[in-house]
């Protein structure tokens, strides 16, 4: 691939040792993808931010890193494997409490924003349409892709690293308009409304169509809340990092030929199959994968007003939004009733394995990951059933 002069004095290590390994990572990522040329970017997301996944070795990469890179564009972190001030609470040892401290100090030296979180387009990570961006969690890739119109590929820790070292990305996949068409046009003839009803349809629709690029018809009207979670359960049930919706997404596509139709029985089909804890007591509930919104916050106080909550409860949040629910009263009127906020954290990356039986939760994608990574069974319920539960 074509490099300019500044490029490849990054490769030859004249801007320093992390600088040269990122550019060696983005380099043979261009050569394997076959792109033609480095581009810019403007904001990186990096994964890979729990000790639970990254391990001693991942640890020691980081602190390499460190020594004498700085990242040049904004970049903020995925959620890490615990809450970092409220860890305690939460049931983490002190020794991953301790490695994963040490992760994010790493972080922190490489001049990374370290709010830990899987929405960072609320915490101000937020690009503008068209920008081209390197970020790495999925949910977030398909949100950012489909419902800002920036363009990035779906990156691994290290190579959203890398871009964010040297704030550069190779040109292939999602960064270019012709790899950005619908492959598949979905017609939806069914009602969806709420997060648990457009779970269902990332998982229908993705079960269906793998990691094609779909056109959904037939949705009348979707809020932040439930684009958020139909991202982050497309993406992990077909693989998709980009999707068009009829009259709410903002990218241009032309119509593809073949079609396919999701209706009631599909979605039906869809809550049926993420719901195999019957028999066995819930005893963690979870809320806010991906990460709350302010307004489901504020809903959440609302129903918790005056109750207590009798199962361990956790509602996953970026720590920022939180101190905004704090300054509101809603923090007050939550923690009242026995929940706990997770910040940084959720329930799929904090290591939880053996601790609880069956999560009850409204996301598709932590139906996944919670039985997935922390061996869970799972109820899929809407935001008020999981209250209900929580306090049943
Ligand atoms: Fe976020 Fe954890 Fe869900 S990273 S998307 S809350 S599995």
């Amino acid at each position: 691939m074509q490099l300019t002069q500044e490029e490849q004095g990054m490769l030859a290590g004249k801007q320093g040792n992390a600088v040269k390994k990122s550019m060696e990572i983005l380099v043979a990522l261009g050569e394997i993808y076959g792109a033609k040329r480095m581009i810019d970017v403007s904001s990186v997301q990096v994964a890979g931010v729990s000790y639970h996944n990254l391990g001693d070795a991942g640890l020691e990469f980081l602190e390499e890193l460190a020594r004498d890179g700085k990242v040049r564009v904004t970049t903020t972190l995925n959620p890490a494997g615990m809450d970092m001030e409220n860890w305690e609470n939460l049931g983490i040892s002190k020794e991953f409490a301790e490695k994963q401290k040490r992760v994010i100090d790493a972080f922190e030296k490489l001049g990374i924003i370290t709010t830990c979180t899987c929405t960072p387009y609320f915490i101000g990570n937020l690009p503008n349409f068209k920008n081209h961006i390197a970020w790495s969690e999925s949910s977030a890739v398909a949100f950012s892709n489909s419902v800002l119109g920036a363009y990035t590929n779906k990156e691994g820790g290290p190579s959203a690293l890398a871009a964010a070292l040297t704030g550069k990305t190779p040109e292939y996949g999602l960064h270019l308009d012709e790899n950005r068409q619908a492959q598949i046009l979905v017609d939806v003839r069914t009602k969806v409304s709420g997060t648990r009803d457009f779970g269902a349809l990332g998982y229908a629709i993705g079960k269906k169509i793998g990691a094609k690029i779909p056109l959904v018809f037939g949705i009348k009207k979707a809020n932040i809340e439930e684009l958020k979670t139909f991202s982050a359960s497309i993406a992990t049930y077909g693989g998709t990092g980009l999707y068009h919706i009829k009259g709410i997404t903002p990218n241009r596509t032309a119509k593809p030929k073949e079609r396919i139709t999701i209706n009631k029985e599909d979605i039906e089909k869809a809550k049926a199959e993420l719901n195999d804890s019957a028999g066995t007591e819930i005893d963690l509930v979870a809320i806010g994968c991906p990460h709350c919104s302010i307004k489901e916050l504020q809903y959440i106080a609302k129903l918790l007003n005056g109750k207590k909550v009798k199962k361990e409860t956790w509602i996953c949040v970026a720590r920022p939004i939180k101190g905004i629910a704090d300054k509101m009263g809603y923090t007050k009127t939550i923690e009242s009733s026995g929940a706990k906020f997770a910040c940084d954290t959720c329930m799929a990356v904090a290591p939880l394995k053996g601790r609880f039986k069956a999560l009850a939760t409204d996301s598709a994608k932590g139906c996944f990951y919670g039985r997935g990574s922390n061996s869970f069974k799972t109820k899929f319920c809407t935001l008020e059933e999981c209250i209900e539960e929580a306090v049943k």
